[in-house]
Formats: structure tokens, sequence, C-alpha cells
């Protein structure tokens, strides 16, 4: 039987970090609405302690949010917690995500405690949150970078504290695919309460790998897939969720049988209003959303195009919400193109016109 994938959306969180200049509570008011619409089970709208204006942003998203989940976001601190019970209580249900690095670098370096400590604060989070709400997500960031006996012992302590989803970041977009699927078995197989807990992940695109790392997690059993709209964010950004969502779909059975609730006709829509109110534009060729997505510009893939669409398309581009297939006349298009848009216009050519005029 298939099994639900969840999709988290953290556009207003992640993305909105990475941005040259923040959006304000009316744009990200309507990005959520987007989100809403799209189909995302959970919306990480900001990280509430962080600033007053977070704050209210998350306070006015959750309490206009139907479907979707409300989510904040809160370090391991109890204050950031209390923060995000404060600013999501208006909602009917609502999720509060709280995280703690563990890997070498971080806890050393950056915490400056040791991992004992770390597996204490982690605890003691979900603990807390626990006591706003039965929802609760648990992030060990930098998962891709953490010894494998200090993530699982990790793991398991907070699914006993009572966290319900727990997320394994590849923080700095470092792992490979097949390490990634290699972490998520491992923590299938040797975590004794794994079964309690959604197993979620979170890439980052540093190396180009997030797409495929969230694919392989999902493959390896992981039911939650965390990204943004149009990959924005850190550094190289998060996961493009559109390309997770349209891979899924396209190539179902490759990763498990997993059903997401996500409606694709509603994609470009959203991406457009990301691009929009971020600033941040879209690459022409990039995947699923970019102008030349589905443009075909040779004239053997025109002449393909025409005959089976199927011949240069692995979706069909109304499914994510284009209108029809682009064929631009350009300097490398053949007769076929060129006799198919003069009858869009209203030309019809013999086929002796076709040969001695084009
Ligand atoms: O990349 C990361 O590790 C994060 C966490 C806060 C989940 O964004
Ligand atoms: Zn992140």
């Amino acid at each position: 039987m298939s099994e639900r994938l969840y999709i988290f959306d953290t556009t207003l969180r992640d993305g909105e970090q990475a941005l040259p200049q923040s959006l304000s509570a009316r744009e990200k008011m309507q990005i959520a609405l987007a989100l809403e619409q799209l189909g995302v089970d959970v919306i990480e709208t900001g990280f509430p302690v962080s600033s007053r204006g977070d704050f209210e942003s998350v306070r006015s998203i959750a309490s206009v949010l139907k479907r979707a989940v409300p989510c904040g976001l809160s370090r391991a601190v109890a204050g950031d917690i209390d923060a995000c019970a404060e600013a999501l209580k208006a909602a009917e249900r609502f999720r509060i995500h709280t995280f703690i690095a563990t890997s070498d670098i971080h806890v050393r370096d950056k915490l400056r405690k040791d991992f004992d400590r770390i597996l204490e604060m982690g605890v003691e989070a979900v603990r807390r949150a626990r006591n706003y709400t039965d929802d609760v997500e648990f992030s060990c960031e930098d998962a891709g970078r953490t010894p494998i006996d200090h993530l699982c012992r990790m793991v398991e302590a907070a699914i006993d504290a009572g966290a319900t989803t727990v997320n394994i970041p590849d923080t700095v977009g470092y792992t490979t695919p097949d390490e990634f699927y290699r972490i998520i078995r491992h923590l299938k197989e040797n975590v004794p309460n794994i079964g309690k807990a959604v197993i979620s992940v979170h890439c980052h695109n540093d190396l180009g790998l997030a797409v495929a790392n969230s694919l392989a997690a999902v493959r390896a059993g992981a039911r939650q897939v965390e990204g943004t709209i149009n990959g924005i964010g850190e550094r190289a950004g998060n996961v493009a969720l559109e390309e997770v969502i349209m891979a899924l779909r396209t190539r179902a059975g490759q990763f498990g049988d997993v059903t997401d609730n996500i409606n694709t006709k509603e994609i470009v829509r959203t991406s457009r209003i990301v691009a929009r109110m971020s600033g941040m534009q879209v690459q022409r060729s990039k995947a699923i959303v970019g102008e030349n997505a589905f443009a075909h510009s040779s004239g053997i893939h025109q002449h393909g195009i025409l005959n089976c669409r199927e011949t240069y398309e692995v979706m069909d581009p109304q499914a994510v919400g284009w209108g029809a297939t682009e064929l631009p006349l350009t300097k490398h298009s053949g007769r076929a193109a060129v006799k198919s848009r003069l009858e869009q216009l209203g030309h019809v050519l013999t086929e002796e016109e076709v040969i001695h005029k084009l």
C-alpha cells in the first residue's frame, strides 16, 4: 500500500534567511497562502524569537492557515520554544521545530560543549515543546557530518522525549546520495523506537546534490521532505521542492510507493509568486519552473514534438501549470515548426508549398 510522503516547506524561514532584503509581512502572507493552495503539509512560517517582525508574521499566518500545519523554528533553548508556542497558539494545530547541532565540528567549535550535554539539551527542548503541542519536530543540525553512533543516540533520545518527526539535515550539502541513503537506512535499522516518528530530510545544495540526496532518502524510507520553492535558501539554497515532487511523480516507483498531497498545477504559479516577492529570479533553464523548461529549439526536436510530445518531454507542461509546449522559431527550427506556426496563424500550406517555400 502507498505510504504518505509529507512535504514541509521552509521558503519563509530557510528561504527568507538568504534574501538580501527581508520579505514584508504582506509578502510572507501571500506566499503562505500560495503554499497552502499548492498543498504542502507543513509551512515553516519563521523563527519567532529572531525578531518582533518574524514573531508577528508567524502569528498572523498561523491564524489564517486552514489545512497546512503552521510551524515555527526554535533553537534548543527554553525562550525560543516559548516564543514559538506564543506565536503559534492561535492555530488549531501547530508544530514546534526545535534543533541542535550534533556533528563533532559544530559541537566542539560552535557550541563548545560535549556531546552528552548536547543530547541532554535536545531532550529538554523536545520535552518543553511537548508541553505546548503534540506535534514536535527535532532536527540534528549537520546530521550529514555527524558520527552515526551519535546520530542514532540523539534520534532515539529525541523520540523517547516525544518528538513525532526527526529531521536529518544535510546542513552544508556535503553528503552524496549513496551516503545519505545509508544514513537513513542505518537509522531505520538500528534505532529501536524509530517507528514512532516520521523521518524527515532537509538537504542543502552546496554540491548540487540536494534533489538526488532527498530522493535517495525517500528510497531509504524518509517520509517527509523539507525544501523551498525555487530552491532558495542559505548559500546554494535548499532542495527545490518542485523538482523533488515532479521527480517522484514522473518516476513513480523508483523511490518506493509514496503519495503526496501536492496539486502540481499550482507549481508554476507558486514559483512566480516566490520569485516576485523574493526578488530571486529563476534561471531560464531551471527544471520545471524555468522559462525554457518546456521550450524546444532545434528542428529535430521540434519535428519530434509535433509528431508525438513524449519524444522530447518527460512531463506534460500543463501538469505543472504551464500553457502548451513552446516551439520558438529560431535559426535551428526546421520546416515542421514553421508549418505548424503558420497553421496556428491560419495559413495552411500544401505539401508542395512546404517543400518549395519553406
Ligand atoms: O540546514 C539546517 O540544518 C537547518 C535546520 C535548522 C533544520 O535549516
Ligand atoms: Zn537549512
